[in-house]
């Protein structure tokens, strides 16, 4: 008898151990003001405390924030649990709408306590959490919604999976982490809580959960059919923006409106780049860039990998390899020839008494300090390192002054970007039982080079040096800060918490910053963890501006976070050089550009591992030359892989240069939209085609800007490819004849290793370059062709962007053209304020029979013709 009842008492304990048995919230005290709706939620009955302590009291708050932004937040009633800060992602305010004009609309129900968000107008239901009950601990929220069968979800990045995301059984991990191969179906390394939700004819809207904890996303259904998304997060609050949309796009702009506009990027930024990991000294990476002259492939950008640091340490230079008037004389060079030259900086410092950087961090209280006090020690390229307290009050001026001395045009290098790399943070301890300084010594990072470099010195490579002396501890005062204050509950297990997220590192802190660690303001990187690449790239952009304040930044980074895209480009890490990541570039593309709103984007081009195949190269050349961000890259390992290292390639990459060049104001015209609407800068086909079902499932082909749909040969070592065409008039890019797309696919064939098929769409209007040029600068010079694409109805619209391409503010000096063109009158009309010598020689009207207008028009002021066709 007593072991029966043993035995039904531990079932009932296994039972409640699940979070079906959790007894869900009760809302009271709802009070609705104007457009704005609070209630206090409490725990139902007893606590089930499954993964930590149910938390008793919630509060509810909805604000009809715009017309089109519904905020609804659930929190902690005592103001314990962390929530984001508003320094490192500030909110967007209310404005406050009454529920009556706007065109989403929250529903409350008290007991069990639920909520749903419909459509006003047409009362679809977007998001409905009824059916399952909140749960809210101290180390696990979770949260349900139901959602239609087969639904089309987007977002959630980063990851390597399909653009639209698998619905069944299907888990998206979100905790930054170095992610070397960017395995499938795995975190990556940046964290975007956000989805758009596409529902054809019903319109497209988002869910962002501002939410920087570890968390499990599922999506899955039973078998009957019924579909939910769960989130399963380790920490943090309930604090989601409903984007109404109801276009695709529409809700892309939504989201810039809450996490921040993107960057505008300098002209400049999208030429082509070309680095490697393994440019051993000054020379070779010299020669590298005469090598591009004699194979005559226009070269906009070299960059500087980790291997010009002396020891791996940040503002430094290898004396022998790098030596500083060399450095300078390469980027002096460089500049005289209209080109840029753009190096990395990593996270972590090395600890290392006679190394200034460190000593005048350490001045400044600038580093993350363990338990004790003591500097918090890990292990990075340069050996044992510290890292960066970036939301600390000196770090910012500590970062700005190393960055201000070391690229001083005057006396250092002169600088055009910076590039944060390894800011997830990546740790090359393994996990919390790892001796940094041991680890430093017997740690096989960074590795030799396979193959001597060229023009080798002889100098081994540097790395962990014995000469490591230990610092004494800067200050031992707690760091723990009252309650109330939104960071983190006290008294939770900070390494381990019972709820598992899938890291594919294994445990949370594993291969990165140990996640007990307090930065400065009491928060713990158990709740900030996510956001240590968003604050490395604030500061890196802020301290870029204080060097060159009137010019706008540049910074690249690997790891991001939601609002990454107002302050960076991102290039999506250590891929292979497979074709299976050549294809997985597109839908890498498509998340960021067009949904997480980082719009310049790209993979490394010819991939970063492994050995690039020449016609895998040739592919990846063309491809990446319709991307925002263009950047050739490749790991220490790997064979170098510039383009001009074979023939086939260097004839697939000139005419894609050709191509993109041409194409360069037509996307800067994008990036301007992007930059000061949120339009996105690259298009899924359903974008364009909300309501052609055959285009959601689309990650293939994509749009460049809203006109050029691009359709690569996707399969290995393929001369074909079968690409879809929606039904409406299209136009081939390279022949300009015109083919009508009959919704359905279409196969080329005999797709030459130098060819890409690309279509403008009909409707539309392009600014080319008449002909392309060796730098972006040159290029600047050049005159227009404007190509007018008539659309079914005959008629098209497109626009014109220029202004001086760098400054941070060009005031009134730019002009914003739109060209229309309705069968037989063509206009350039706008606003002209941008002075410019440069002309449109020549008008181009598609159509059966293609006709042209010769000008020149000057680019000042407006102008007209009629032509029957
Ligand atoms: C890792 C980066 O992802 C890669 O691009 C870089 O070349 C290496 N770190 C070395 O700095």
């Amino acid at each position: 008898m007593r072991s029966l009842v043993v035995l039904l008492a531990s079932a009932i304990g296994a039972l409640a151990a699940s979070i079906e048995d959790c007894p869900g919230y009760t809302a009271s005290n709802v009070v609705e003001g104007s457009g704005t709706l609070m209630a206090d939620l409490s725990l139902a009955g007893d606590a089930c405390d499954v993964y930590g302590t149910d938390l008793p009291n919630l509060k509810l708050l909805v604000e009809y924030q715009t017309e089109t932004r519904l905020h609804v937040k659930i929190y902690d009633a005592g103001l314990d649990v962390y929530q984001v800060q508003e320094q490192i992602l500030p909110r967007p305010s209310s404005q406050n709408v009454s529920s009556s004009d706007a065109a989403l609309q929250f529903s409350l129900v008290e007991n069990p306590f639920s909520f749903s968000i419909s459509r006003s107008n047409s009362g679809e239901v977007l998001f409905n959490t009824t059916g399952s009950q909140l749960v809210f601990e101290s180390q696990y929220v979770y949260l349900r919604t139901q959602l239609p069968k087969n639904p089309n979800i987007y977002g959630l990045g980063e990851h390597s999976d399909s653009f639209r995301l698998p619905t069944s059984n299907y888990q998206r991990v979100l905790w930054n982490a170095e992610s070397p191969f960017i395995p499938r179906d795995s975190n990556l390394y940046g964290s975007h809580p956000v989805y758009l939700d596409h529902r054809g004819e019903a319109g497209s809207h988002g869910v962002f959960l501002l939410n920087s904890n570890g968390m499990n996303i599922n999506l899955n259904h039973t078998d009957s059919g019924d579909q939910s998304l769960e989130y399963n997060t380790i920490g943090g609050v309930l604090d989601f923006y409903f984007l109404a949309g109801p276009s695709p796009s529409d809700v892309s702009r939504q989201y810039a409106e809450v996490v921040g506009l993107p960057a505008m990027m300098s002209y400049w930024t999208f030429g082509f780049h070309q680095c490697k990991y393994g440019y051993w000294d000054v020379n070779y990476a010299a020669e590298v860039v005469s090598n591009y002259s004699a194979a005559n492939i226009p070269l906009e950008t070299l960059w500087g990998d980790i291997d010009y640091m002396d020891l791996r340490q940040d503002f430094t230079t290898d004396p022998e390899r790098f030596p500083l008037h060399k450095m300078r004389e390469l980027v002096e060079t460089l500049h005289q020839r209209a080109q840029h030259y753009i190096m990395m900086l990593d996270p972590g410092i090395h600890r290392l008494a006679n190394y200034s950087t460190f000593t005048r961090g350490e001045e400044k209280s600038a580093f993350l300090k363990a338990d004790d006090g003591s500097d918090y020690r890990g292990v990075q390229w340069a050996g044992e390192v510290v890292w960066p307290d970036w939301i600390a009050s000196n770090t910012q001026d500590w970062w700005t002054d190393e960055i201000s001395l070391f690229f001083d045009p005057e006396t250092g290098i002169d600088i055009d970007g910076a590039w944060n790399d390894m800011n997830e943070a990546s740790n090359f301890c393994p996990n919390i039982d790892c001796d940094p300084a041991q680890q430093a010594k017997d740690g096989n990072n960074p590795p030799q080079p396979a193959n001597p470099p060229r023009n080798n010195t002889g100098r081994p490579i540097p790395g962990f040096p014995d000469d490591f002396q230990p610092q004494s501890s800067a200050e031992l005062s707690s760091r723990q800060t009252d309650s109330g204050q939104m960071k983190g509950l006290p008294g939770r297990d900070l390494f381990t918490p019972k709820y598992r997220i899938n890291n594919h590192r294994g445990e949370l802190s594993d291969a990165t910053l140990y996640t007990n660690i307090t930065n400065s303001d009491g928060t713990s990187q158990y709740d900030t963890h996510n956001l240590y690449g968003l604050t490395m790239i604030t500061a890196t952009r802020a301290s870029l501006l204080a060097r060159r304040p009137d010019r706008r930044p540049f910074v690249l980074t690997r790891s991001t976070f939601a609002g990454a895209g107002a302050r960076a480009a991102h290039w999506f890490g250590d891929n292979n050089s497979t074709w299976s990541d050549y294809r997985v570039s597109i839908p890498q593309l498509l998340g960021f550009a067009s949904v997480h709103q980082v719009p310049m984007v790209g993979s490394d081009v010819c991939g970063f591992n492994g050995v690039a195949d020449e016609k895998m190269c040739a592919r990846w050349a063309l491809l990446g030359a319709f991307m925002p961000f263009y950047r050739n890259h490749a790991g220490d390992t790997a064979p170098p892989q510039e383009f001009y290292q074979w023939d086939l390639v260097a004839t697939a990459a000139r005419k894609a240069i050709d191509a993109r060049y041409r194409l360069l104001d037509y996307v800067y015209t994008a990036m301007y939209r992007a930059a000061t609407t949120g339009a996105p800068i690259v298009n899924p086909q359903f974008f364009l085609y909300p309501t052609d079902a055959n285009t959601f499932g689309i990650d293939t082909q994509f749009f460049y800007g809203d006109a050029l749909l691009v359709s690569p040969v996707v399969d290995d070592y393929a001369e074909a490819v079968t690409y879809y065409l929606p039904n409406d008039i299209f136009y081939d890019f390279w022949t300009l004849e015109q083919v009508r797309g009959k919704g359905g696919n279409v196969t080329a064939s005999n797709v030459t290793w130098t060819d890409i098929p690309v279509h403008i769409r009909g409707g539309t209007i392009l600014p080319l370059r008449a002909e392309s040029a060796n730098t972006t600068t040159l290029l600047r010079q050049k005159d227009f062709q404007v190509i007018v694409a008539p659309g079914v109805d005959g008629k098209a619209t497109g626009s014109l962007y220029l202004d001086d391409g760098d400054s941070l503010d060009v005031g009134d000096e730019k002009s914003d053209i739109s060209f229309s063109w309705d069968g037989t009158t063509f206009k350039a009309d706008g606003t002209f304020e941008y002075a410019t010598d440069v002309m449109v020689e020549k008008v181009v009207i598609l159509g059966d029979e293609q006709t042209s207008r010769e000008g020149p028009w000057s680019l000042n002021e407006p102008f007209e013709f009629a032509l029957n066709k």
